[in-house]
């Protein structure tokens, strides 16, 4: 079966056809990052009018490049939410077009279960290997979402644990933009990190102990600290060494004129450049990404082992992070359960992922496509929770 799959929930205008659920034909994304880069995040207004821009082009290179014609094609599927509203309504109405105009049956998807199975792709050029086992644990980590769910078969979700506060992309994204490193931060903060001692700041780690749920607000709160630590007067010059004692006084004409105001210190209003040449941006970044990895692997591979899960899986973009898949792997590994993760292009938002959760939706009533009503009650939702 040959799913036709759109996704525009966010800033990646995609469409992908995927053949029963794990082969690619074909997957074109355009990705408007370009263009929300300086205004450091997605403006949804102006996501909405690239997604109508980019939708035609996207729909007919994703045919030509599968070779196949309206006829090669059983069903559309179409992320209906959660997402950006007006961003959303572009792919839905299309969805709805494309299959009224060619009687296909319509399928909406649930962007966060597409990221989930993500995993059951097959990275083009590689032979098929086994689908991942259930029960299985999955970590999902993007920039709305941090939640552990236990999966006991194709449709059949557990809450076990989420965040109480920011996503972990959110916190990769706020902490990008507080030590200068501009959007999208996750992977800037990787590269960053790389050249980074994450010895170097112990940060705090919220555990939240003996649940399955995070909290990234405290560490955020941390760098924000240390990257003050940086921008105040040296309360002690003695105390500096000469070469940061340079960079501390350079920084005092700036920060005094701040704290004359009686304003706080808020750098998340600053202009990223004023602060990015004084700091250890290397370290931070380092130190930042190894909190977060550690908590989110310690507490995927728990309930990995609570649950006699059979598999782990990452899903959604932070699972593009290389450091958090060592993380996990060294944990697994230890743990003796199969971890696997989806290539980094179909960490983040791409259409494939919607074709292979709609061929197993569809799998799941039991019904050849052909036999699925056009639904066309269907609409967006904006707030879709997977699970509860
Ligand atoms: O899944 P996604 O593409 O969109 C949502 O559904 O939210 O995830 C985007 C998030 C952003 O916060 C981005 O900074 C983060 O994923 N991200 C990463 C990496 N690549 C993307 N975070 C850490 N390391 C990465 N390599
Ligand atoms: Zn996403």
């Amino acid at each position: 079966m040959n799913i036709l799959a759109l996704e525009t929930s966010c800033d990646e205008t995609s469409a992908a056809i995927v053949k029963n659920g794990r082969e690619i034909l074909a997957s074109v994304i355009a990705s408007q990052i370009d263009i929300h880069q300086k205004y450091g995040g997605v403006v949804p207004e102006i996501a909405s009018r690239q997604h109508i821009l980019y939708i035609t082009p996207v729909l007919n290179e994703t045919l030509a490049t599968a070779g196949l014609t309206w006829a090669g094609i059983d069903a559309v599927a179409v992320t209906n939410g959660p997402g950006l509203a007006g961003a959303l309504l572009v792919g839905v109405n299309v969805g709805k077009a494309i299959a009224f105009a060619h009687q296909k049956p319509l399928v909406g998807v649930n962007h966060i279960e597409s990221h989930i199975y993500a995993n059951w792709l097959i990275p083009p050029g590689e032979e098929a290997g086994k689908p991942p086992a259930f029960p299985l644990v999955c970590l999902i980590v993007s920039g709305g979402h941090t939640e552990i769910i236990l999966i006991e078969n194709h449709g059949s979700y557990h809450l076990l644990g989420k965040t109480q506060d920011d996503a972990a992309g959110e916190a990769f994204d706020k902490v990008a933009r507080v030590i200068g490193l501009g959007y999208p931060g996750g992977p800037m903060v990787e590269k960053a990190a790389l050249e980074g001692n994450s010895a170097r700041f112990p940060f705090t780690k919220s555990k939240l102990k003996g649940t399955y749920d995070f909290s990234f607000s405290g560490l955020k709160t941390a760098v924000l600290r240390k990257v003050q630590e940086y921008q105040a007067p040296p309360p002690k010059p003695a105390s500096f060494s000469g070469l940061e004692q340079e960079k501390a006084l350079k920084l005092t004409a700036k920060s005094s004129a701040v704290l004359k105001t009686g304003n706080q210190l808020n750098l998340q209003e600053k202009e990223p450049e004023k602060v990015v040449s004084t700091l250890p941006v290397a370290d931070i970044a380092a130190s930042f990404q190894a909190s977060v990895v550690e908590v989110l692997a310690e507490k995927l591979v728990q309930a990995a082992i609570e649950y006699s899960a059979q598999h782990i899986l990452i899903a959604g973009g932070v699972a593009a992070n290389k450091a958090l898949r060592g993380g996990i792997e060294a944990r697994a590994k230890k743990a003796g359960i199969p971890f696997s993760f989806p290539l980094p292009l179909f960490c983040t938002d791409n259409a494939a992922m919607v074709g292979s959760a709609a061929f197993f939706k569809l799998m799941e009533t039991g019904l050849p496509a052909a036999e699925i009503a056009l639904d066309w009650g269907l609409d967006i939702r904006p707030g879709w929770e997977l699970v509860r």
